[in-house]
Order: C-alpha cells, then sequence, then structure tokens
C-alpha cells in the first residue's frame, strides 16, 4: 500500500485551502489503490475534513505540541486535532526549526499520537552542512535510534517514518536532489537500525516515504524504489492535477 502525502504548510488561503480540497475531491475517484492524505493548517482542518468525508482522501496535521494541554500560548493539542484526522506530520524539519525540538519531543508526540489512534508520520534527515561533512548516516542514525528506543514493535509497525533530506525541501532545482540510490541507502539504514531494535519482520514492515522536492517529474526513480512505500509532497500538493499525477505515479510504480 502506497501513500501519497501532501503537506500544504501555509501555502494558501483558507478559501484557497478549501477549493483544494473540493477539486480533490471531485477527481480522486474509483480505487487509488493506495492512501491519499493531505495536511491543511490547523484552521482549515475542520472545514477541510467535513468536505472531505466520505471521500477518497485522508485529512492529517501538520504537526501536534508534545505535551497533552497546558498553558502554551499557540500551541495545538492532540485533543484538538484528534475530531478531524487520522494522520499528523510530526518532526518536520521546519516544525523542528521553529520550535527548537529535540528527538525527545518527537518521541514524545509519536506516543501522544498513537495513544489518541492518530497515525504519526515521522520526518527525519541530514542538513546540507551535515551532508558536505560526511554526517548523513550519523544524523539519520541518531534521530531514527532516539525514535527506536522509545518505541515498542507494535508502535512501530502503527507509524510512517519520512526520510527528508532538508536540503531537498522545496529544492526547485532537480540537479540538487538526491540520487535515488541515496534515498534507498537512507531507507536501509533506517529498516536496519529497526531489526537491529526489534528484528527483520517488524523491520520490513515499517513504512518508508521520500520527501523533498517530489513532483510529477522528479517522481519516478523514487517511486521505483522497492523501499519506497510512498511520498510526502509540499508546493507540488497545491495544484489538483499536479497532485493527481504524482498520486498516478505512485500507484503505477507499486
Ligand atoms: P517540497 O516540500 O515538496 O515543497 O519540497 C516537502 C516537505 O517539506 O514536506
Amino acid at each position: 500500500m502506497s501513500l501519497v502525502v501532501g503537506n500544504w504548510k501555509m501555502a494558501l488561503s483558507h478559501k484557497g485551502e478549501l477549493e483544494l480540497a473540493r477539486a480533490l475531491k471531485r477527481q480522486c475517484k474509483g480505487d487509488l489503490r493506495g492512501e491519499v492524505i493531505v495536511c491543511p493548517s490547523f484552521p482549515a482542518l475542520a472545514a477541510v475534513s467535513a468536505l472531505l468525508a466520505r471521500s477518497q482522501v485522508a485529512v492529517g496535521a501538520q504537526a501536534v505540541h508534545w505535551e497533552e494541554t497546558g498553558a502554551v500560548t499557540g500551541a495545538v493539542s492532540v485533543t484538538q486535532i484528534a475530531p478531524f484526522v487520522k494522520w499528523c506530520i510530526v518532526g518536520h524539519s521546519e516544525t523542528r526549526w521553529l520550535w527548537t525540538m529535540t528527538d525527545e519531543m518527537v518521541v514524545n508526540q509519536v506516543g501522544i499520537l498513537l495513544r489518541h489512534g492518530i497515525t504519526p508520520i515521522v520526518c527525519l534527515g541530514e542538513t546540507r552542512e551535515e551532508r558536505d561533512r560526511d554526517l548523513t548516516v550519523t544524523k539519520i542514525t541518531k534521530q531514527t535510534q532516539g525514535l527506536l528506543q522509545g518505541l515498542t514493535r507494535t508502535a512501530l509497525a502503527k507509524l510512517v517514518i519520512a526520510y527528508e533530506p532538508i536540503w531537498a525541501i522545496s529544492a526547485n532545482d532537480p540537479v540538487t536532489l538526491p540520487d535515488p540510490d541515496e534515498v534507498a541507502s537512507a531507507m536501509l539504514l533506517i529498516r536496519k537500525l529497526a531489526a537491529e531494535r526489534f528484528d527483520s519482520e517488524a523491520a520490513q514492515r515499517l513504512r518508508i516515504i521520500y520527501g523533498g522536492s517530489v513532483n510529477a517529474e522528479t517522481i519516478g526513480p523514487y517511486a521505483r524504489e522497492p523501499g519506497v512505500n510512498g511520498v510526502l509532497v509540499g508546493s507540488a500538493s497545491l495544484q489538483p492535477r499536479r497532485f493527481l499525477e504524482i498520486i498516478e505515479a505512485v500507484i503505477d510504480a507499486s
């Protein structure tokens, strides 16, 4: 089962988000043979989830706070998103930066989401500087091990890991995109670490998706890599036609 996750970030107006949801509802028909998820802004979650009810498209949040409740101005808690979402992005590099998040906070978010029946999509990956200093393996290992330490084997089967090399996000330049082999090796490393923490069956079952400047033109080689279970898409998820082309490419490759 392949996943295609659209991360709308802060890109559209409220009206624009509702129009996009309506267009996706019209266009995502038939058996998609995969799971399509869109992640609107917090203020649009209720309306978009109502619009997409009984459609082929599920709704996720872009983030959640790592405490269940509290005096935290400007934050959004799990119980505030729970009526509207089945999925939630966790630890996206932009959120980690905005909230100066630690790996422990990411683990807390994962636990809280799972307790509320929401599937976490946990983002990890290296910066350009780390890559240039040959620290990609070190960074992925640290983030993955930090995550795995706080999980049970059952919990691992319920989440999704999104490998997003930070330098490839919003790259707008195909030359700077990672080689599909690099993506495959990063995912192999994550599965190896999962096998070390649990066992190879648990590692094989783990869903890992790729994110970073995915669009209809760039997706082919990534979607065809055997270990890639789907994609996390930012800017190319903002136009229904473009997003649909990505969904079709992922389905064709799976
Ligand atoms: P992008 O965003 O597809 O625009 O690079 C991906 C992401 O940040 O999840």
